[in-house]
């Protein structure tokens, strides 16, 4: 008999750090897969990880044989600024990769007959708006609107979750054997995340969470975008229990297969403002790179996320505030203290 598992890719990235150790606190057997190895602190946590591509279909075959799949948590992704150094490998990773996840999934359902839920985040680079002028007045964008993203990624999104869609409701809709519900695709557009554990890499929502790292470490930090770019953010605790509650909510409830989500849209000024008063030696300047200011200001101020809050009871812990005093400053003071 093959072991029930839940299988992470992307396990080693932010918010598969932060979903591990969720998910293991449930005791539930963890398979994983990344490019890279997990710190030592994480793999002990999960049943095997697998050091490899998710692009690799014999080693997708592999873990069909061995292992029984009913949840897939796909986070391998390249993201929004390092995929457009690489748009070709980008466009690889994130469309062919998810849709070899998806047809593992399909596959998986298939050989034990249960649906597996596949979660799916997706981002607010799925957005793109044209102008700044635009974005002022577009205010709390809804899932349905401004769908034009500028940068690979946000295009790679936007497509993956009509794949998921595709794949849940339409799979080979005209063969003989219906072949579609195999797959329950839940997906959420993440605003900008910041978690006080990890730093991320290649994403251009980073400059807050740079911003605070540095200051925490008291290092000076030159910001790539303007004082006055906004878009909004979410802690990554609040990322995960929303990841949790659309993963549990009644499949009935849900009338979107992907929601939109957010806590709070600080300016960057706003958050300077913040990190320098609970860090008051903290040397934060404003260098913009055009180029990546161009990227932030596509993306809307806010988003509507009352379908999520309606159909499954979205509710973040944290505001800014909150954030800084009840989760960033406790946590992040402990990791960097000497
Ligand atoms: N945070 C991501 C990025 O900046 C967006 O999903 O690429």
């Amino acid at each position: 008999m093959r072991q029930t598992v839940v299988l992470i890719t992307g396990a080693a990235g932010e918010i598969g750090h932060a979903l591990i150790r969720r998910i293991a606190e449930q005791g539930v057997e963890i398979l994983t897969l990344d490019l890279q190895a997990l710190p030592p602190e994480l793999e002990q946590l999960v049943a095997q990880h697998f050091t490899g591509s998710i692009l690799d279909e014999e080693l997708l075959d592999r873990i069909l044989a061995r292992y029984e799949v009913h949840t897939v948590f796909h986070l391998a992704a390249l993201l929004s600024t390092r995929s457009e150094f690489t748009p070709i490998t980008a466009h690889q990773v994130n469309v062919e990769g998810t849709i070899r996840l998806l047809r593992f999934a399909q596959a998986q359902g298939l050989s034990h007959g249960h649906t597996v839920r596949f979660f799916y985040p997706s981002s607010i680079a799925a957005y793109g708006l044209p102008d700044l002028a635009t974005k002022a007045a577009a205010g709390q964008v809804r899932e349905e609107d401004w769908g034009r993203p500028i940068t690979m990624y946000g295009i790679n999104k936007l497509y993956c979750e009509q794949l998921g869609r595709y794949f849940q409701w339409h799979y080979k809709q005209l063969d003989a054997e219906p072949q579609t519900r195999r797959i329950d695709f839940r997906g959420i557009r993440f605003p900008g995340l910041i978690s006080a554990e990890t730093v991320p890499s290649g994403g251009t929502s980073d400059f807050v969470p740079e911003m605070i790292h540095a200051a925490a470490q008291g290092q000076p930090y030159a910001c790539f975008v303007r004082e006055d770019a906004r878009i909004p953010f979410m802690t990554m605790p609040d990322a995960v229990d929303a990841i949790f509650a659309l993963m549990e909510a009644d499949p009935t409830r849900l009338r979107k297969n992907v929601y939109n989500i957010a806590a709070f849209n600080p300016s960057a000024a706003e958050v300077r403002d913040i990190v320098t008063h609970h860090f008051p030696g903290a040397e934060i300047r404003f260098e913009p790179d055009l180029k990546r200011q161009a990227i932030v200001d596509s993306w809307p101020a806010a988003v509507d996320d009352s379908a999520a809050r309606e159909d499954w009871s979205f509710a973040p812990h944290h505001d800014l505030e909150a954030a800084f005093r009840a989760y960033l400053l406790p946590r992040i003071r402990q990791r960097y203290s000497p």
